[in-house]
């Protein structure tokens, strides 16, 4: 049976939702997959980097974090104050990153993944920041390196994405997504559509787990730029610059903009936008990339895709549209797209 040595950096709502899959999913694993993971450091902003040779016992961890005391408190480990000094130091077979989403230079996220794709480890990431402003340069990077770079939950959480489209509809070519990318907003609009506060929705949907740790990334759209950074990169082949895509959140929105809607037979969501532009389908035409919110007649599929779930139409010239839609955050639903791209790895490494 292969054996795993993971690391996780990031022990917030996402890598504590990766360990508890790795606990509840452990025989599964073993028996359908021929592999078991040792879990041998974690590391968070507070507590910083622990590392335990012979693995480090998930649920102590769980508790440790669930009762906000120090990660150093687990027995034998050992304890560095940095994440990216711990990881030098140490090594594994496989990193999950899961610290959190930071749009302006992608740290520290940014350094794990370098830093572990030259010493050799594969990465799998639920963190937008790295995804969206060099997922190009960190691909190319684990090419160089022979490993593999995997982030399907930084995208409709474990709703499977970017598997769905790179794997699934390989050889189809993709000329427009249109997508709800964003389960906090999604969530801020159903309930305003059903005539609730948006400042009580904003504070459940923290409340779940849905939220980025600074909320205005969510409504002011920047969440949903970074996923369609992302896709531009990943099923586009395109790298846009974030002022590249045209972006306005859902904070101008009033109760009374959405009851007109409702009124039409329409329903506004906050809507991602890629498209070729269709004069000119060449290898190098250009994509037109938005983020705003739009009314949707019911008979949009999207229309009626209500609180965190999300959902995303691809066209093709094979396929003229495939919807996925599922949930687009929490902390298994995340999980679980970190836990399909390690079985991914385990697969084929
Ligand atoms: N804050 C994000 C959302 C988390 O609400 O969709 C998942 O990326």
């Amino acid at each position: 049976m292969k054996r795993l040595r993971l690391s996780i950096t990031g022990f917030g709502t996402v890598g504590q939702g990766l360990a508890e899959l790795l606990v509840t999913k452990r025989s599964l694993l073993m028996h359908n997959f021929d592999f078991e993971v040792t879990l041998i450091s974690v590391a968070n902003a507070r507590h910083g980097f622990i590392y335990r040779e012979d693995g480090l016992d998930i649920p102590t961890l769980l508790e440790l974090a669930a009762s906000r005391r120090p990660l150093t408190a687990h027995p034998g480990v050992r304890h560095w104050e940095n994440a990216l000094e711990g990881l030098r130091a140490t090594g594994g077979d496989v990193l999950a990153e899961a610290t959190g989403t930071n749009l302006r230079d992608a740290e520290p996220g940014i350094s794990h993944i370098r830093a572990v794709l030259e010493q050799g480890m594969h990465v799998i990431t639920a963190n937008k920041g790295p995804a969206a402003l060099a997922a190009n340069e960190l691909i190319s990077l684990a090419k160089q390196h022979h490993v593999q770079l995997r982030m399907e939950s930084t995208v409709m959480a474990g709703t499977p994405v970017i598997s769905t489209i790179r794997e699934g509809m390989a050889g189809a070519q993709v000329r427009a997504i249109r997508g709800i990318l964003n389960g906090t907003t999604n969530y801020i609009l159903s309930a305003m559509a059903a005539g609730r506060d948006y400042a009580e929705a904003l504070a459940e949907a923290q409340m779940h787990g849905y939220a980025e740790a600074d909320p205005t990334a969510d409504v002011e759209g920047y969440d949903t730029l970074a996923k369609t950074l992302i896709l531009s990169a990943l099923v586009f082949d395109r790298p846009l610059e974030p002022d590249q895509i045209t972006r306005q959140g859902i904070t101008t929105l009033t109760r009374e903009h959405i009851s007109r809607a409702i009124s039409e037979g329409k329903r506004i969501k906050l809507v991602a936008s890629l498209r070729l532009l269709p004069e000119n389908k060449a290898k190098n035409a250009p994509l037109e990339a938005r983020v705003e919110p739009v009314e949707l007649p019911l008979s949009d599929p999207l229309a009626r895709v209500d609180g965190v779930t999300n959902a995303i139409a691809v066209q093709t010239d094979t396929l003229p549209e495939v919807t996925i839609i599922g949930p687009g955050a929490g902390r298994l639903q995340t999980g679980q797209g970190l836990l399909a791209d390690l079985i991914a790895i385990a697969n084929r490494s």
